[in-house]
């Protein structure tokens, strides 16, 4: 839908002090975005064709995570505090002459959802409302703004939690701090507000007073869902919202059919997907811009970030980044896959197994305790237990070839660059330093020699010694001596 008679605002100068961080408030992330991220993204789908963020603290970092968000200007705030403010410079960013509808909304009330917007903005239009307001009832409404009704029902005014009497703190229906404005009415009122208040700041809810008492029409709609309503003040209240949204998330792909065994223990950003009959086990953890195809299993115990899986693959107990698990393929338990690891159809990597920047062809093994980096794998080859690829020689970083149907013995290091040719093998411990040509088998460890007696001469009275003397003489015993 595309409105063209609504502005939206956002407010988010603010320096969100209670959050203690280096990161701008509205910066931290929950569910694989920005709080600001979060908002931004309901507000492109609410459809404005006026978009404005006002900034202020950290102006530069956040007026840069708008880039991701076509429509979204960033508007500056001056010195003179508050929401009240942020809504007035917000406002004078949009055309002079705009008199329609404005959406404000704040950077870090992340949860709530369009249709609750949709729903706010229907209900301001059909009350020719000169405000619409959100109304969110808590059990605990602590820190937050609150609605002040009349004898009648009717809103009369917002009182913010500093400058409430203990009446007016008795109240549990807050407000959640977003509202819908009729332009020109937000206009008038905004000049009207003063800073006389705990804070000295403009406040925005102070709009809501003036409207009324000027006569305005202030509507009202009751939040379906009053967990939305939370805002993000210090990190406590983050990890509440993270917690609501990954409910949500989990319970999305639940409902489009991925099993969830333990919804507590797993995290499933937003941004990331789960298509039908996918497994998820306990604790796992599924961000950033991971996609699961149709049958896989993942967990338990597993991070997946940007990570690509394909259709029932099965990844175990381990750790994977910017990775891509083709279909069939299987991975741990303890596996981990760093950026570029790019596993076929039906390859493994298995026990206590690192691969980074390589492709393992279809098929193809690296089943244990192997370092795989800057390596390219063929089609059903076989890595025994312990296969190094030495990529770094301390200045660069070299590749490793290892052509199809090659088979290494346990242990054995490549020392790039180096290619093995198709169908070779390496013996056991081998450290591959040339290339080794097609079909040959590759040894690099000196004959083996066996002193006889050694044990018995140098370490005579240890256990060992007294071991092998026993076990010698029962083989004399049996040779019938
Ligand atoms: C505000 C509301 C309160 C409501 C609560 C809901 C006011 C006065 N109070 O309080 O009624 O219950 O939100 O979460 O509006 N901001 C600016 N410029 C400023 C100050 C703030 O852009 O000068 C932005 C912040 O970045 C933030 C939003 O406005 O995104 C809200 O500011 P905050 O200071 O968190 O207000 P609250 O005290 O939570
Ligand atoms: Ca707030």
């Amino acid at each position: 839908m595309s409105e063209h008679n609504l502005a939206i605002v956002i407010l988010a100068a603010g320096q969100g002090t209670r959050m203690k961080s280096a990161t701008p408030k509205v910066l931290h992330r929950l569910g694989g975005r920005t709080l600001l991220g979060h908002v931004l993204r309901t507000a492109e789908s609410i459809g404005a064709d006026l978009v404005r963020v006002v900034v202020r603290h950290e102006r530069e970092q956040v007026a840069a995570s708008l880039e991701d968000y076509p429509g979204a200007l960033a508007v500056d705030q001056d010195e003179i505090p508050g929401t009240g403010r942020a809504a007035q410079v917000g406002l004078l960013a949009l055309p002079s002459d705009f008199d329609g509808d404005v959406l404000v909304l704040s950077g870090d009330v992340p949860l709530i959802e369009v249709d609750t917007f949709q729903a706010m903005l229907d209900e301001h239009r059909s009350r020719a409302a000169h405000a619409t307001l959100l109304g969110a009832h808590l059990e605990d409404p602590r820190g937050y703004g609150r609605i002040i009704r009349g004898g009648d029902g009717t809103v009369e005014r917002i009182v913010e939690q500093k400058d409430a009497t203990a009446e007016e703190a008795a109240v549990t229906e807050i407000n959640p701090g977003v509202y819908v404005f009729r332009a020109p009415a937000l206009r008038s009122a905004l000049e009207q507000v003063g800073t006389d208040n705990a804070q000295g700041e403009m406040y925005l809810t102070d709009v809501v007073g003036i409207l009324r008492r000027d006569g305005g029409t202030i509507a009202g709609v009751t939040a379906p869902d009053a967990a939305a309503a939370l805002g993000v003040n210090d990190r406590v209240q983050l990890a509440e919202a993270a917690r609501i949204l990954n409910q949500r998330v989990v319970r999305r792909w639940q409902l489009g059919g991925a099993s969830i065994q333990d919804p507590a223990t797993t995290w499933i950003d937003d941004t990331a997907t789960l298509a039908q009959d996918v497994t998820v086990l306990p604790n796992t953890h599924i961000l950033g811009a991971t996609s699961v195809a149709a049958g896989a299993t993942i967990g338990p115990d597993t991070s997946l970030v940007d990570t690509e899986v394909g259709e029932n693959a099965v990844v175990r107990r381990s750790d994977a980044t910017l990775a891509v698990i083709g279909a069939n393929a299987s991975v741990g338990p303890w596996a981990y896959l760093r950026a570029g690891a790019e596993l076929a159809d039906g390859a493994k990597a298995g026990t206590f197994v690192e691969i980074k920047n390589s492709s393992v062809g279809a098929g193809s093994k690296v089943p244990h305790l192997s370092y795989v980096g800057d390596a390219e794998i063929g089609e059903g080859v076989n890595l025994g237990a312990g296969a190094i690829t030495a990529n770094y020689d301390d200045v660069a970083k070299h590749r490793t070839v290892v052509e199809d149907h090659v088979h290494t013995g346990s242990h054995t290091v490549m020392i790039a660059p180096v290619t093995l040719g198709a169908g070779a093998k390496t013996g056991a411990g081998a450290v591959i330093r040339k290339d080794v040509p097609a079909g040959a088998l590759a040894m690099s460890v000196a004959p083996q020699r066996n002193l006889p007696g050694w044990v018995e001469k140098h370490r005579a009275g240890t256990k060992a010694a007294d071991a092998a003397a026993e076990a010698q003489g029962s083989e004399r015993q049996a040779d019938g001596e």
